[in-house]
């Protein structure tokens, strides 16, 4: 026996570990309870009584250069020296904490959904665009302030490439190569040249709608829009059209919702009036429509198209639009239970 533990007692200064799980393998395997040590503690009792005091010796000897071996590999991990294992030291401890849904895309995915619905699919485009997308194709004239430096993004040495201003362009896009019906969404995000506030941003979200067929209908604008306020807000919603001005629908309407915050009683987001505005709609102008490719004396349309972050606002009450795009886990983690 004392011969065993003298063999052992030589390789401990070898012994070595890469990292925190070699180093448990080595206490499990020599200075757990079910280690070396005490199975040699536990053979003791055999040993012959003459040899008793020596043995004794050996194994305490055994288990102090274990222990101060191992406390050695442990301080060595710890300050990294030696460490050529690829432990990653940056990496998020236990327990790994889920991320939330951003709200805006929790708010995106319910319209998506409301509308998929009612049969609309999806359509994408470049956030990169031309002039004429964002703007010639959709009847906005030359000398239109929409194109102003104002609103718009320019690439100073491209005047022609520009960010969209508006999802409208997917939809110039969707209808240069599909020829009628068309009923599909845009959702996507937006850019336009505004000091950065609480009430305003340099990019936002959008989620645009088009249908074109041969007989469409204010009216039938009108209840898919209901229908759409009245999923995303609840079963008493109301809403109401007032008319508005758009270079790319004839006629052109906004749409407010009666106030989800106050229920109508007044309160500082509806400013007092029961109502808040959501959307943009209108008829699409058959300008847009030849513009695109499609006989406007066959099809018609109506088109719609709302900010996606005065919904969320309205669903969850953010005072502040710069919250959105900051990344504060703060307030990320509150939507949580949304998904
Ligand atoms: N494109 C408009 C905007 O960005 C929204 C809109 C879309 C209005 C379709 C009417 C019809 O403000």
């Amino acid at each position: 026996m004392i011969e065993k533990i003298k063999q052992i007692l030589a390789e401990v200064p070898a012994l070595s570990v890469e990292n925190e799980a070699q180093l448990e393998e080595l206490r499990l395997k020599y200075l757990s309870k079910k280690g070396l040590v005490n199975q040699l503690m536990a053979d003791f009792r055999n040993v012959a009584a003459d040899q008793k005091r020596e043995v004794g010796m050996r194994i305490n000897e055994l288990k102090d250069a274990l222990q101060n071996r191992f406390k050695d590999l442990k301080a060595q991990l710890a300050t990294g020296e030696e460490d050529h294992s690829g432990l990653d030291l940056t990496r998020t401890p236990y327990p790994i904490s889920l991320g939330t849904r951003h709200p805006l895309s929790i708010v995106t995915k319910e319209i998506i959904d409301i509308f998929s619905r009612l049969g609309f699919s999806l359509a994408d485009g470049p956030e990169v665009e031309d002039d004429w997308h964002v703007f010639g194709s959709m009847n906005f004239a030359d000398d239109h302030p929409a194109r102003d430096m104002q609103d718009t993004f320019f690439i100073e040495s491209h005047p022609d490439v520009i960010l969209r201003t508006h999802t409208s362009s997917v939809q110039s896009r969707v209808m240069e190569t599909t020829q009628p019906p068309i009923r599909v969404i845009c959702p996507g995000r937006v850019y336009r040249n505004e000091a950065i506030s609480a009430r305003a941003h340099c990019f936002f979200h959008q989620v645009e709608g088009l249908y074109i067929d041969k007989d469409v209908s204010f009216t039938d604008l009108k209840q898919v829009l209901l229908t759409f306020a009245r999923e995303m807000f609840g079963a008493d919603t109301r809403i109401r059209l007032r008319p508005s001005y758009f270079p790319f629908t004839e006629p052109s309407a906004e749409m407010d919702i009666s106030c989800n915050i106050c229920g109508d009683k007044g309160c500082s987001f509806c400013k007092h009036t029961g109502w808040v505005e959501i959307l943009g709609c209108g008829m699409v102008d058959p300008a847009v429509l030849e513009a695109n490719g499609i006989d406007s004396s066959v099809y018609k349309g109506y088109a719609f198209g709302m900010g996606v972050e005065r919904i969320t606002n309205l669903k969850y009450q953010v005072k502040d639009l710069r919250m959105f795009s900051e990344n504060d886990i703060r307030f990320l983690d509150q939507f949580m239970a949304a998904h």
